[in-house]
């Protein structure tokens, strides 16, 4: 269609300049004033002719009037006047045999804007806290991420995916204690990250347990409530402090078990990953940064952008109407922003990339504002090649998460839920169970995965598993059932598309062929607004308008020789289309399903 578009443009300025004179708008002007009409009746592309109007000094009525008189081409159908648009009408049959040309030749590059070729992108995305539950709320950041990743590669960048693990901080020496007291290493080994997960809940219920009695007795002891809560104590945090800065220094042996509990986190991870199909170019997270942010320390203290704000290192931010970023607590500790300060000039020296991309929860869009500031105030001169991409929170059937109360839902378990449903239903189609499982799993993760990259990442979601399942719905189990009808037609009639016709097309293989001919104007908008849901529902528009032409058309039984090359043709253009589209929102393309 963008070919389509330039012609038309081109087209119009010659006309505008034969009618009312040189150097009023300029081809590049005029495509961009060009939509596409919501009733297809009058046209399939339209000018409104209401800013010519100001320049031509005409009604928008007489402009569109004459310059329908004055434009033809055998591209267009008809181009007519009505109410100061301009409406064009595409001649069917030799768009459609381009745009089935144009897709096959290019194969599984068609619809790449190659505005990427020699540019790197280092992407940050999933980055779960280790010992913490890899919970839906990680689900926004691992697939929008992932998502960005594909369509940054499919543009040409080169991409660096990095999983900025939260491996460090104090719940380390809260889980060593714990681990300690009430572990045992086979037990760990045994439960994986799960044995991890109930230490930290233990220790932290533990901890609560002991502040509040120690709150109590103060009160009984004629300490007003306010002054207890202010003086609450537990032995257990004391000593896990007491551990996390033992590992801070170094000491041998907590290092060797934070080494330990790091690696059985991201075991646990890895199988997540391994049925996303997600794999990271770098683990590198936040404890590489330990002895990197010194030196960031000290260049903002050079510059005269620290202040000490309570024995606290800050930078004030109000001149941009925002809070203080604090760099360090009145103890000397580092808090996220250094680190994430520290980790953005490393990773610029690493790859020196165009663009950085973060892919978290809305909730931290105020800790990125900030920490973007404080680099560009800090003079590095890749300040603005920062992106951050957020998302809204998912609540399933209705029900927010709250990490405290245990009520999550853990990605795998989603994963695997998603997948023994599908299986209930592939077993009676599929009876070998290896072929079944297989399938299963591909329907059952892309369900999950289409669902959630439906809407526009900042609305929140419900999760409604019986949705995102629905063969019926607009789900993923449809778009890939719709791929696998293709597949199967295609295998009745395996000759190649020679001999596609220029006769007129019939209006559901037209709609097809410039439903097909949009993916690179989608795939452009998904890498322009970071937005993979603008892939997910061009993937829905593409199958509603195969499904009609199937229904309507006859293809491998068509009788006609020449309008039954077209129709496989278009069949195999689909087929393509589909398969890169569902491969940018992480999906796979099974042939059967
Ligand atoms: N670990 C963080 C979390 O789970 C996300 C990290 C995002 N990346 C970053 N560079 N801050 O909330």
């Amino acid at each position: 269609m963008l070919t389509l578009k330039k012609k038309i443009a081109a087209l119009l300025s010659d006309a505008v300049a034969k009618n009312y004179g040189e150097g009023l708008l300029t081809a590049d002007d005029l495509f961009a004033m060009l939509e596409y009409p919501p009733d297809k009746t009058l046209g399939d592309i339209a000018l409104p002719c209401f800013r010519l109007s100001k320049v031509a000094r005409r009604s928008p009525v007489m402009i569109a009037d004459t310059l329908a008189a004055s434009i033809s081409d055998p591209a267009l159908s008809a181009v007519t006047a009505v109410n100061g648009y301009l409406n064009f009408k595409i001649a069917t049959g030799e768009f459609t045999r381009r745009v089935i040309a144009d897709v096959l030749e290019k194969g599984d590059r068609y619809g790449s804007p190659m505005c990427g070729v020699g540019k790197t992108v280092v992407i940050d995305y999933s980055s779960p806290n280790v010992a913490k539950p890899f919970h839906i709320g990680h689900l926004g950041s691992t697939v929008i991420g992932h998502s960005l990743k594909l369509l940054h590669q499919f543009a040409g960048y080169n991409c660096i995916g990095i999983n900025y693990l939260g491996d460090w901080g104090t719940q380390f020496g809260k889980l060593i204690v714990a681990f300690r007291d009430w572990g045992s290493k086979e037990e760990i080994e045994q439960k994986g990250v799960d044995g991890l997960v109930a230490l930290y809940v233990r220790i932290n219920n533990a901890i609560g347990a002991e502040e509040k009695a120690s709150v109590e007795a103060q009160i009984a002891a004629g300490v007003p409530e306010e002054e207890a809560q202010r003086h609450k104590h537990s032995a257990l945090a004391d000593r896990a402090r007491a551990e996390s800065h033992k590992l801070e220094e170094g000491d041998k042996e907590n290092l060797a078990l934070w080494r330990w509990f790091v690696d059985i986190s991201l075991a646990e991870y890895q199988k997540t990953y391994r049925l996303l199909g997600i794999t990271f170019d770098s683990y590198k997270g936040e404890s590489f940064y330990n002895d990197k942010m010194p030196a960031q320390v000290q260049k903002l203290r050079d510059l005269g952008l620290l202040e000490i704000d309570n024995g606290a290192s800050i930078v004030r931010l109000d001149r941009w109407n925002m809070p203080v970023c604090l760099i360090l607590r009145s103890d000397g500790s580092t808090l996220y922003p250094t680190r994430d300060i520290a980790a953005a000039y490393y990773r610029y020296e690493t790859y020196h990339f165009d663009k950085a991309i973060y892919v978290t929860a809305a909730q931290q869009s105020l800790h990125f504002a900030q920490w973007f500031k404080v680099v560009e105030l800090m003079g590095y001169p890749w300040y603005d090649r920062l992106v951050h991409v957020p998302y809204g929170t998912v609540s399933v059937n209705g029900s927010k998460l709250a990490t405290r109360t245990g009520n999550v839902i853990l990605l795998r378990d989603l994963f695997a839920e998603a997948i023994r449903r599908v299986s209930e239903i592939t077993k009676e189609k599929h009876p070998d169970p290896q072929e079944c499982a297989e399938i299963a799993e591909k329907v059952g993760v892309g369900a999950v995965i289409f669902y959630y990259l439906s809407n526009n990442r900042m609305r929140d979601i419900d999760f409604v598993m019986e949705d995102a399942l629905s063969f019926e719905g607009n789900s993923g189990p449809y778009a890939q059932y719709t791929y696998a009808r293709c597949c199967s037609i295609l295998e009745k009639a395996p000759e190649t598309a020679d001999g596609v016709t220029d006769g007129e097309a019939s209006p559901e293989e037209f709609d097809l062929a410039k439903t097909l001919s949009l993916f690179p104007e989608q795939v452009a908008q998904a890498l322009a607004d970071y937005e993979p849901s603008v892939v997910t529902r061009y993937i829905l528009d593409l199958c509603a308008a195969f499904n009609r032409f199937y229904h309507e058309c006859k293809i491998v039984s068509c009788p006609d020789e020449k309008i039954r090359a077209r129709r496989l043709a278009l069949t195999r253009a689909t087929k393509q289309v589909l398969a890169t589209a569902l491969h940018l929102i992480c999906l796979q393309s099974p042939e059967k399903i």
